[in-house]
């Protein structure tokens, strides 16, 4: 998952890296490092940790025009200095950075270590410095020959920065499937994992595509092509900077600020929808062209907080359309058969685009003839481009690592696009006023349960396990509650479908283990009072979101968080902020790093 940026240009590199570095910490975090060109030899300074550590260690006063930076997710090899990338050959000529997997790096480390060359790390990306050596100066080839040569010889998943103190004005840059943005300066030029990290300094941007190299110097950026064996013109796309830019706005943590955008996100898509129009229709589905009468199965592919909006949107497409959906988790994808009739639909779902799993799937899928429909927050991520069609999220850039915002941008479209394909199969007339109050109900009612839920947090926050349960339509929320509070707090915490506690799960049961229910009033009702009475009779401390006023409940519960006596339809949107508030005030009391919790990142593309 790692982020990696590279400069080239009239200006000192290391600053320049050092802010790329920042900008790309939500990929990764476990180390940090930089390689640049100082008086024609490759400084390298790497540490384990966050960027700021690297900071403390750089000599800011050196001046180098050329230099790669990193920030590590850890894959192959455990967090350490020696792990830390830059990586370089055995003569110090050739230095490396990388994201990906290179799934055949035994091997090539066993070739190469039988040629002589001496590793120093675990990882699978030290073989890249030690093969170019070897195929530059055993091999006889010229150093662009042997970067062409490593698309043959590399298998996995690779954006790589190259730079080498022979050649020291040029940055080279290549990739296969791990995501490589380049960026057109004046005089200076960059390349970096992700378009934010690169928004202070230009508009104008190339992604690579798969099996490119970019030969980058101040002057110039020349793309090569491997599918072609050629040079190709490429044209720089415009992304404005206002698009890019993420502050905290005052809150202390983006996690915070992106759970109080959420009705703001909700009103940008609303505005998309048609209102002058009798059929209900929004801006991206004019682009869809889809036969919706002709669609038998929708499988719904996607992992994580995508998943979970995936899964929920399963109960409500199956109650109003008639078509089998399935849901599945997109790393699940790779070990299935697609064993389906023709008239299936697939739809992804991922906030990044870059999702390795989502995008090998949707590479399978398309290879077996399947069209795509994704839902994506980044209109130039990989699935966003390969998909046959694609929704813009529109929830703007979300830094913390925890998925909120996104996860309400994908309900609110799910729901939408349900709206839109039964309006078409049935001609029917859409209530466009309850739409219409959605972001005014989110917005007061943000403020309406802040206090309290952070109330109950406070009462709960020490417990070690938590187990969130609901039933329906209503249980893709509890895993979703359950992975927000594990993924920030470090707390242990399960969603289960209430009804099968009594299968197992309530053996866990104790006064020490909070039982987190969704239980609005709602076709899953009363078995969920049944289930919450039967976890209270093993002595479990209850937390609920239900009705207000619901005094059957309120007497069962110890905390109930209400949500008011409106539409059902408002319910996991509403429910969905308490959830995320809830995970956010746990690991904010236990002292977590809540933007950017320990083992995780953002963006995950590796499989
Ligand atoms: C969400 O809080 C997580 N960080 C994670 O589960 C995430 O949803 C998952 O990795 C999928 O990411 P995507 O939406 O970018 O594909």
């Amino acid at each position: 998952m790692c982020g990696i940026f590279g400069y080239v240009g009239n200006k000192n590199c290391i600053p320049y890296i050092i802010s790329g570095l920042e900008k790309l910490e939500y990929r990764g975090y476990d180390s940090a490092g930089i390689a640049y060109l100082k008086d024609k030899n490759l400084e390298i300074k790497k540490i384990v940790g966050k960027v700021q550590n690297l900071k403390e260690i750089l000599d800011f006063n050196d001046f180098s025009n050329v230099g790669i930076g990193h920030t590590r997710w850890a894959t192959h090899g455990g967090i350490s200095v020696e792990n830390a990338h830059p990586h370089t050959d055995c003569e110090g000529n050739i230095a490396v950075v990388h994201n990906g997997i290179i799934e055949n790096y035994k091997e090539l480390k066993n070739f190469l270590m039988s040629k002589g060359h001496k590793f120093r790390s675990q990882t699978d990306t030290e073989i890249v410095p030690h093969l170019l050596e070897e195929m530059v100066d055993k091999e006889g080839m010229n150093l662009e020959e042997a970067l062409k040569e490593l698309f043959k010889r590399l298998e996995g998943a690779f954006a790589l920065l190259i730079i080498d103190k022979r050649r020291p004005s040029i940055l080279y840059a290549l990739r296969k499937q791990s995501p490589l943005i380049v960026g057109f300066g004046t005089g200076e030029n960059f390349v970096a994992s992700d378009i934010p990290a690169l928004g202070d300094y230009t508009e104008r941007f190339y992604y690579l595509k798969d099996n490119q190299m970019a030969i980058v110097s101040d002057k110039e950026i020349k793309v090569y092509d491997l599918k072609t064996n050629n040079y190709i013109e490429v044209e720089p796309i415009i992304v404005p900077q206002d698009g890019i830019r993420a502050e905290k706005n005052g809150y202390p943590h983006f996690m915070l600020k992106e759970i109080f955008e959420q009705p703001l996100v909700v009103r940008r898509i609303l505005s998309t929808l048609d209102r002058d129009k009798d059929k209900f229709i929004f801006e991206d589905i004019k682009n869809v062209d889809i036969s919706w009468e002709k669609i038998r199965k929708v499988f719904i592919v996607a992992c994580g907080t995508s998943y979970h909006a995936g899964y929920y949107a399963k109960f409500l497409w199956e109650k109003e359309l008639p078509y089998f959906i399935e849901v599945e988790l997109a790393s699940q994808m790779h070990h299935r058969n697609l064993n389906i009739p023709e008239e299936t639909l697939f739809i992804t779902i991922s906030q990044s685009g870059e999702t390795a799993d989502v995008i090998s799937t949707l590479r399978k899928v398309k290879e077996n003839g399947f069209k795509v429909l994704s839902l994506v927050n980044n209109p130039q991520s990989t699935v966003a481009r390969e998909s046959d069609y694609f929704i813009n999220l529109r929830a703007g850039v979300e830094i913390g690592v925890a998925a909120t915002k996104t996860f309400m941008a994908e309900l609110v479209y799910l729901e939408l696009l349900k709206e839109y394909i039964k309006s078409r199969l049935y001609n029917i007339k859409i209530d466009l006023d309850k739409w219409n109050m959605l972001p005014t109900y989110l917005e007061s009612y943000l403020s309406q349960i802040k206090d309290r839920v952070f109330e109950v947090a406070k009462k709960y926050y020490q417990k070690r396990n938590f187990l969130y349960l609901a039933r329906g339509k209503n249980f893709p929320l509890a895993l979703e509650g359950a992975l927000k509070l594990k993924e920030i707090s470090y707390i242990h915490a399960e969603g289960i479908p209430a009804g099968e506690m009594k299968h197992g799960p309530i053996a866990l049961l104790d006064p020490e283990t909070p039982v987190f229910g969704i239980v609005y009033k709602d076709e899953t009702y009363s078995k969920m009072i049944n289930n919450l009475e039967e976890a209270k009779a093993r002595k479990a401390p209850i937390i609920a979101i239900g009705n207000e006023w619901d005094e059957k409940l309120e007497s069962l519960v110890d905390d109930l968080i209400p949500v008011p006596n409106v539409d059902p339809f408002y319910y996991p949107y509403m429910g969905a902020m308490v959830l995320q508030l809830f995970a956010y005030h746990v690991a904010n009391l236990l002292g977590r790093e809540i933007d950017q919790p320990r083992n995780l990142a953002k963006s995950v593309t590796v499989e």
